[in-house]
This record gives structure tokens, sequence and C-alpha cells, in this order.
């Protein structure tokens, strides 16, 4: 997961836009590929033929009895394996607009196939096509929260349950911030959410997100050490650069810059130092994870790719591998220019209406959500860290306060952030039922569950593979331990749904 989950965000590779040219966050988890041609392509006919969209009528505000507004929120749901008596699972929708390529391939698919389950897809509240108000400014926003996201899965559940198709146990899966929605909706509301698989879940909140690029760091000093000293010298000598105009000059056209920096302008280089750090980010965060491509060169973005360029003497100073790497993302993503501008990241994520280049993407409301209760903002602060300290905390504290206003400051963030670890922190050993997986490449990962006490919860460290993998469909090319991770939650849906 746009989970920190995926927190990281849009979405270098979904593609959405070659109008928006700077990265957003290291966020959403693209679709799955396709299964391989064992399956026919008449029942992937059959498969289509099967999914079907609706909307569900949803409160607005579900803590407030005398609010009786409402809204549609957008559903997916596939009945092809499903036969009478058969459980009902679902997968949750997060920081992006949902794909029913989820419902054709996938690991629940998989699983449904084995259980004979009825399957769903519920988009996030203000994500994709779910629309509960007429525009997002900040009076509107204030109905994006978790609570009443999980609130919102609920009713769904309490409501699609009536039906006697849908009677069967519910079991909720989601990757990258909906997997923690899943373990909290299981925590939250037990008596209609039987048990929840979660994939690379971010549960530990934090403000400030160190952990990230350590973990990042470690996937790349495994592949080899000198890997990450030369993106640090890369770095160095970017900053060297940019004391003189000439450097500064330099440092544009290597980069292929959208917009002249202005080094005078502190937040326009820390935009700059952040952005240079989303791609090699996600290339992390998404290394060979069995996405569909529709653009296969995407699937070249990998720590191999990155790492043999910062490795090839022959291709000059660290800084030149730097740019050739920057060079490749940019020709993969066929964008020309990259916006380092902090004033453009502004104007873009102030936009309100619902058709609006951020809000499309999903920018705009994940800012919300981590600026007002999420935070885990990915940040390189020390000398040695991969960035150096070029991407303090207060870069997306003043971008809160920037984007939302005067309110959203370090503050309200910290009550906001103690809240949503305080209100959650009975996961850890009061909820069972649920799995948690994680990569051990995963950026994420260090502020997943890894240990849960809860004598009917397990946790899976799958060693070597990135976010979300084991949410990606099967492949004959996942490694033993991934397949191994598959079949043991397998072991564990079958054993619970045995009981009641
Ligand atoms: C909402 O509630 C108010 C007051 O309780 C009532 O007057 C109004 O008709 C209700 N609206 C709908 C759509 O039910
Ligand atoms: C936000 O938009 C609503 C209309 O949906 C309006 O009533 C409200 O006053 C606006 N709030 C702000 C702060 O502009
Ligand atoms: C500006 O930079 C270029 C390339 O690094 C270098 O060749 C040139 O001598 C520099 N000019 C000045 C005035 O520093
Ligand atoms: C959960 O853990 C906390 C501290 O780790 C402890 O104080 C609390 O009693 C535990 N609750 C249960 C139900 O075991």
């Amino acid at each position: 997961m746009r989970v920190i989950f995926c927190l990281i965000w849009c979405c270098l590779w979904c593609g959405v836009s070659a109008r928006f040219k700077s990265f957003t966050s290291l966020v959403g988890i693209g679709e799955p590929n396709r299964r391989p041609s064992s399956i026919g392509t008449s029942l992937r006919a059959a498969t289509l033929n099967f999914i079907r969209e609706d909307f569900f009528d949803q409160k607005l505000d579900h803590f407030n009895p005398t609010d009786n507004r409402t809204w549609k929120q957008r559903y997916q749901s596939h009945s092809l394996h499903h036969k009478i008596g058969g459980p009902v699972f679902m997968l949750l929708g997060g920081e992006e607009k949902i794909s029913n390529a989820w419902l054709k391939d996938g690991s629940m698919m998989e699983y449904a196939e084995k259980f004979n389950a009825m399957c769903f897809q519920l988009e996030h509240r203000y994500y994709g096509d779910s629309y509960p108000t007429d525009n997002l400014n900040t009076t509107n926003l204030k109905y994006l929260s978790i609570k009443q996201a999980l609130a919102d899965v609920a009713e769904f559940i309490k409501v699609k349950s009536q039906n006697p198709l849908y009677k069967g146990k519910w079991i909720l899966f989601g990757g990258s911030y909906p997997g923690s929605l899943a373990a909290w909706a299981r925590k939250t509301y037990p008596n209609l959410v039987h048990a929840a698989v979660s994939s690379s879940s971010v549960i530990k909140t934090r403000i400030d997100n160190i952990d990230y690029f350590k973990v990042a760091e470690k996937a790349l000093t495994d592949y080899n050490p000198k890997c990450v000293s030369n993106i640090r010298q890369a770095t160095m000598m970017i900053s060297d650069l940019l004391d003189s105009e000439n450097g500064t000059k330099y440092v544009q056209s290597k980069f292929k810059v959208c917009y002249r920096i202005n080094t005078n302008v502190k937040k326009d280089v820390r935009q700059l130092f952040q952005q240079l750090s989303i791609p090699i980010a996600e290339t992390i965060q998404y290394n060979r994870d069995n996405r569909y491509y529709s653009n296969m060169e995407k699937a070249d973005l990998s720590i191999t790719a990155l790492c043999d360029i910062m490795l090839n003497r022959a291709l000059g100073s660290p800084f030149d591998r730097y740019v050739v790497y920057h060079k490749k993302v940019r020709h993969v993503l066929k964008r020309r220019c990259s916006s380092y501008s902090y004033q453009s990241l502004l104007q873009s994520n102030s936009e309100i209406n619902w058709h609006g280049q951020s809000v499309k993407s999903g920018d705009r409301q994940w800012y919300y959500q981590l600026c007002t209760e999420i935070g885990n903002f990915v940040t390189s602060n020390e000398d040695d860290h991969l960035f150096g300290n070029n991407i303090p905390i207060d870069f997306f504290i003043d971008l809160c306060t920037d984007v939302f206003g005067e309110h959203f400051d370090l503050n309200k963030l910290e009550k906001a952030v103690h809240k949503t670890t305080m209100m959650y922190h009975g996961l850890k050993n009061t909820t069972s039922r649920v799995i948690y997986l994680h990569g051990s490449f995963d950026p994420w990962n260090g502020l997943g569950l890894t240990e849960p006490e809860s004598d009917d919860s397990i946790s899976i460290n799958i060693e070597g593979v990135s976010h979300c993998a084991d949410l990606y469909t099967s492949s004959p090319k996942d490694p033993p331990q991934l397949s191994k991770a598959r079949e043991t939650v397998t072991f564990y849906l079958n054993k619970w749904l045995t009981e009641t």
C-alpha cells in the first residue's frame, strides 16, 4: 500500500497521468498480473461475465444519528467460484480507485476457487468513484477517517449478509493500508468479520518513519553494499552542485526538470531530493512483485537494474550513474520532464474538485489521511541516511499546513497519531484470526505487526520479497518461501472456516 502503507505514493506504476509530472507518494498496489496460460481463455472470458459493478447506499457519518445524509459507494462482485453455503471473501480498497483486475487475478481469487467463495471488492470512501461529498474542501474531508471507513465495511457486510446467498462467513483481504483496515475491521467488528488476511499492513503508527529507508537500504545492501554508498555519494554530489548557479543548471539539465529549481527556496530543494528518492523507493518497494504490467518495461525497474547501474564505472561518477537510472525511469514512464517544484506540488494538492488530477489519483485524499491520522512520513534526516539529511519531517508537516490550513500542524498530528495508535493498540494481543504477511525487502515491514500475541493470529515473514508480494497471482517463478506462505494462508483459511 499508496500504506504506508504502500504509503508510498502515486503511483509511479499506475501510469495515472503523464500530465502530473511529479511523483507523489509511494502509494497503491496497482494491478495483479494475469494467471499463467494454464487458465484457458474461455474461462477468462467467463470470468468477465461474472464480474458486476454496483453502488451501495452508505451513510456519510456513521457516528451522528441526526445526520442522515447518504452517498453511493462503489463495489464489485464476482460469483464464478461461489457455491451456496460458501464463504464470502472481500478485498478492501484503499487509497486508489479499485480495479476489477483484482477479481480476475490475484491471490484472493485463487483462494476463492479453493473455498467456493463469493467475492467482493469495496472501494474506500473518497477514492475512485466513491464520492461522499460535493467536493474535497476541509469541511467535507472531515468524514474521511479510518473509523468511518471501517464503519462502511461493517455496514456493507451487515446489509449484504441479509441476502441468503451471502450468509456465509465473511473474510477480509487487503494489502498495505487496506491490509491494516482488514485487521482493524476484524478487531472492531468481530461478529461481522470472521477472519482477515492482512498483507504488508502498517499497524504501528508514528509521525516520522525513519525505518522505511533503513529497510530499503538493507535490501540494496543485500545485493551489494557499494550500491548504497554510491547512491549516498550521488546525493552529496547533487548537494554540492546546488551550491553554485552553474552547478544548479547542470543538475536541472541532467534530471530534465519541468520547472527551474530555485535553490533559495528551501522547500524546492527538499522537494527535489524527495522526488529523486521516490523512484528509488518504489523500485525497492515493488521489486519483482508479479504485477501485471501493461508496460513490460516497468518490470525492469528492479533492485538489480538499479544497483547494476550504480555499480557500473563505465557510466562515469556516481552522480552520472544516478542520472542514468533516473533517465531510465523517465523513459519507462514516458515522461519528458519531472517536476520538482514545491509550488506545483502545493497547487495540485489544493485541488478540491473530483475531476482534479491529484484528486483522481487520490493524492490529496491520501495526504489528508497522512496529515490527520496516519503520519508515517518517509524521511531521511541524518548524514548517514540513504538520502542524507535532505528529507526532514518538517517538509511534510509544512506540506500539511500549506495544503490544508494552519490548524493542520505538528501538534494536531501528534494528537491524532497518538489516538490512532491507542485505538488499535489492542490488535496486538486481543484479536484472533488475523494472518499478517510481510516481505523482508518491503520498506514498510518495520511498521507491521510482526509479533501478534494472540494465540490465534499469526505473522509470516517472507524472505527476499517485497511489498504485498503474496497478494499477486502465484507464479511458477515464486521463490519457495512465497509459495509456502500461500499454503499457510490456505491452511488457516481452512481451519478458521470450520470454526464458528
Ligand atoms: C433527515 O432527517 C431530518 C430530521 O431528522 C428529516 O427532516 C429529513 O426528512 C431526513 N432526510 C431523509 C432523506 O431521510
Ligand atoms: C465546502 O464545501 C461545502 C459545499 O459542499 C460548503 O458548504 C462549505 O462551506 C465549504 N467549506 C469551506 C471551508 O469552504
Ligand atoms: C560550469 O560547469 C561546466 C560543467 O560542469 C564547466 O565546464 C564550466 O567550466 C563551469 N563554468 C563555470 C563558470 O564555473
Ligand atoms: C495486551 O498487552 C498490553 C501491554 O502489552 C497489556 O497491558 C494488556 O493487559 C494486554 N491485554 C490482554 C487482554 O492480554
